[in-house]
């Protein structure tokens, strides 16, 4: 029997050094989630241990390769493999980043922002709602994080996200760290940027660490979440109530008891947020 839905409360990213400890441990922690791609094998031993693990675990699985804003034709291939992987895994939500990631043919293996021109938001909508109709079901859009940005952009990043999710339907992976790099990076303010995505849409929240340089915010996703970050986070939980919150953690990986204690850290604030709404 798979565990019931939806997701509540904070869970980890569960990244291949981790998964024999979680599998044989199974360590208290609401829900996880999966890279997809590392996924779409048909059979072998990652794909057998992912389905193991669900067994146990509410699951939610997130993209890196869709290229969900390029101009090149949706892959069908990459789609049907995910099709494959919802119908053997059964996940609570399903996400990919708002973001481009190669072109004619060129896969650039980066998480590319899209230019916010009212001609990228239709064409970028026009892909949302192929995807959707093609898996059949919600799509979670995530917020990327970005160091420059296009000088023709027309949109700002908080109205062009918003937009997508009202025009397609799609609901929002809320990315705060993400939020508060860009903030950084581009000089917005991060709260103006929480206050114009609609309450409703926001299904999940990311939370991880950045690195500072001399000149920006790189978004590592290598250490543990910024105190600035965390600020923001409660800011958000009070806006959007308490919405499913994911620890991600991609390099520099710690030892699975880190993992679990920053997102014991975020549950308490979800917690929180509970007891003052009751
Ligand atoms: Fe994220």
């Amino acid at each position: 029997m798979m565990s019931s839905f939806p997701l509540t409360g904070a869970g980890i990213g569960l990244r291949t050094p981790h998964v024999r400890q979680v599998r044989d441990e199974r360590p208290a922690v609401p829900w996880l989630e999966v890279h997809s791609e590392n996924y779409y094998a048909d059979g072998g031993p990652a794909l057998a241990a992912l389905v193991r693990i669900r067994a146990d675990y509410p699951l939610s699985l997130h993209g890196v390769g869709m290229s969900l804003g390029s101009t090149d034709p949706l892959d069908r291939t990459h789609l049907g493999k995910l099709a494959r992987l919802i119908a053997r895994t059964e996940p609570a939500l399903v996400s990919e980043h708002l973001c481009w990631s190669g072109v004619g043919g060129r896969a650039l293996n980066d998480l590319l922002p899209l230019p916010y021109t009212e001609e990228a938001l239709a064409h970028v909508c026009a892909r949302v709602a192929e995807v959707q109709d093609f898996l059949g079901r919600e799509l979670l859009v995530e917020n990327v994080s970005s160091y420059l940005a296009f000088a023709d952009a027309t949109i700002p990043e908080w109205e062009f996200v918003a937009a997508v999710t009202r025009r397609t339907g799609c609901k929002l992976l809320c990315d705060v760290n993400n939020i508060h790099v860009n903030a950084v990076n581009h000089g917005f303010d991060a709260d103006a940027y929480l206050a114009a995505l609609p309450r409703d849409a926001v299904a999940e929240i990311h939370l991880a660490g950045f690195q500072a340089t001399d000149t920006c915010l790189i978004d590592t996703h290598g250490a543990p979440v910024a105190p600035e970050v965390w600020a923001l986070y409660r800011r958000a939980i009070a806006r959007f109530g308490p919405v499913p919150t994911l620890i991600e953690w991609d390099t520099d990986i710690p030892p699975l008891a880190t993992l679990l204690a920053e997102a014991a850290t975020a549950q308490r604030i979800l917690e929180t947020r509970d007891a003052l709404a009751a």
